[in-house]
């Protein structure tokens, strides 16, 4: 027990120390009294620390919300042990945005499930994960423009990254191709991120997207996008065939 406090106190710790990504427009997310109590105080910090992505928590009414009435949504997320079902409950224009998928994507994953039944109340464990949904994709909105996109990428990324694959001579070995990253599950989430992430942070400024940086701490010339020309490289992703990473992962073939 007392490890498990000195390790909730550290990874708060951390979290707080991690910078934070798009302050200005976090979702909300809230629980309804049925959610054990404590429960998302101890599962959030993990996912937080894991995805940088944060929610501004609520008491009632968020755009995510844990409630435990079926009709509003498909699939349980976790029971409640002698309790209901819960289920993440999403507001029509937070569903299918980059941090829900994420969040979705995480409370399905390992240490999503993990930290769901790790969690206790005088030592006992409260919630049973919900069984794991095989290959359901999470749905997602591509809102953007595939021929701008096209032209942002060739213009900006390929640099280092292979962006059209009839161009042998692309792109830097350390930088996956776009084909390659096209057929990872969460290309979607990483893509919609990809300017909070080394080495792009360094480099890309991205208007609108609560992250401010000091242009002139980037040695070279920043490349500057707006939120839509992200949603914009998003749908020409979407449109590319994802690569057949069958074979030992290659990382720029
Ligand atoms: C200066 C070189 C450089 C430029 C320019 C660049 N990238 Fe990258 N990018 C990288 C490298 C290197 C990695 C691999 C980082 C790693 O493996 O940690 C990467 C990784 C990524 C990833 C995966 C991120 C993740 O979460 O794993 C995405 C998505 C991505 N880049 C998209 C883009 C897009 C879109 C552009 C153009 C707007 C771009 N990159 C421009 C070097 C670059």
């Amino acid at each position: 027990m007392l490890i498990k406090t000195i390790n909730s106190m550290l990874i708060g710790w951390i979290v707080l120390c991690v910078p934070l990504a798009a302050d200005a427009e976090n979702l909300t997310l809230s629980a309804d009294p049925s959610v054990p109590e404590g429960l998302l105080d101890y599962i959030m910090p993990r996912f937080t620390l894991k995805t940088r992505i944060r929610f501004e928590r609520v008491d009632s009414g968020g755009d995510l919300r844990f409630g435990a009435d079926p009709s509003e949504s498909t699939s349980a997320v976790f029971d409640v042990i002698n309790g209901p079902s819960i289920f993440l409950i999403t507001s029509p224009e937070s569903e299918g945005q980059p941090d829900v998928v994420a969040f979705r994507e995480w409370l399905n994953s390992e240490p999503g499930r993990a930290a769901l039944s790790d969690f206790q109340i005088n030592d006992e464990s409260v919630v049973i994960p919900a069984a794991v949904e095989v290959a359901v994709a999470a749905p997602v909105t591509i809102i953007g423009d595939v021929e701008i996109g096209r032209t942002l990428s060739l213009s900006h990324c390929s640099r280092c990254h292979k962006v059209d694959r009839a161009d042998k001579y692309s792109g830097l070995d350390n930088s996956p191709s776009f084909h390659a990253m096209r057929s990872f599950d969460d290309w979607f989430v990483r893509f919609s991120r990809f300017y909070a992430v080394s080495p792009h942070k360094a480099l890309i400024i991205v208007e609108g997207s609560g992250i401010s940086k000091n242009p002139k701490l980037i040695s070279m010339e920043p490349i500057r996008l707006t939120l839509e020309e992200v949603n914009d490289i998003v749908a020409f992703v979407h449109s590319l065939e994802p690569l057949d990473l069958g074979r030992p992962i290659q990382a720029n073939p």
